[in-house]
């Protein structure tokens, strides 16, 4: 059964703002090690696809957020939510510490779909429940 549905979008002229303001400081509090490693590689061939790689990344851990009905706060936080591509390229929610524990224990599970334009990026959560 459905557990939650969360949606948002997300300027990513805000983001480069926040990017311009605190600098690295920004991606290290919002991105997962993972994530990181590969915003750096974008970011360093190309800096907008490293903005838009960072705004979709941030737009899906809000509507992941909402989907579990916290909001950003406990047990959620930016770094515990991982958004993965398989080889594919479809994106994956990769949880870990007290999220995942969290997560597993309700027995819940996530899809996600994000996309991006020039200036926004937007995403969709779903969380099923096992039982
Ligand atoms: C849920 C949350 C992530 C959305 O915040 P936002 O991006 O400011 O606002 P959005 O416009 O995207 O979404 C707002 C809507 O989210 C929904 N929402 C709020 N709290 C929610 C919750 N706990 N669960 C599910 N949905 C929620 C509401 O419908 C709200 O709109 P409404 O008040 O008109 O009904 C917010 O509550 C939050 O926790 N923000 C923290 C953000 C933060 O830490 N930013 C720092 C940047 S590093």
């Amino acid at each position: 059964m459905i557990y939650g549905i969360g949606t948002d979008i997300c300027d990513v002229r805000r983001i480069a703002a926040t990017l311009g303001r605190q600098g690295d400081r920004f991606p290290q509090r919002v991105l997962s090690d993972a994530e990181y490693a590969i915003w750096q590689a974008r970011s360093a061939r190309w800096p907008q696809r490293g903005l838009r790689y960072l705004a979709t990344r941030f737009s899906a851990k809000e509507a992941f957020s909402k989907a579990i009905g916290t909001g950003m706060h406990m047990p959620m936080s930016w770094r515990l939510c991982e958004i993965a591509n398989l080889k594919s390229g479809k994106p994956v929610i990769v949880l870990h510490g007290g999220l995942k524990e969290w997560f597993e224990a309700q027995g819940l599970s996530a899809h996600v779909t994000v996309t991006d334009e020039t200036d926004y990026a937007a995403s969709f959560v779903v969380v099923e429940r096992d039982k």
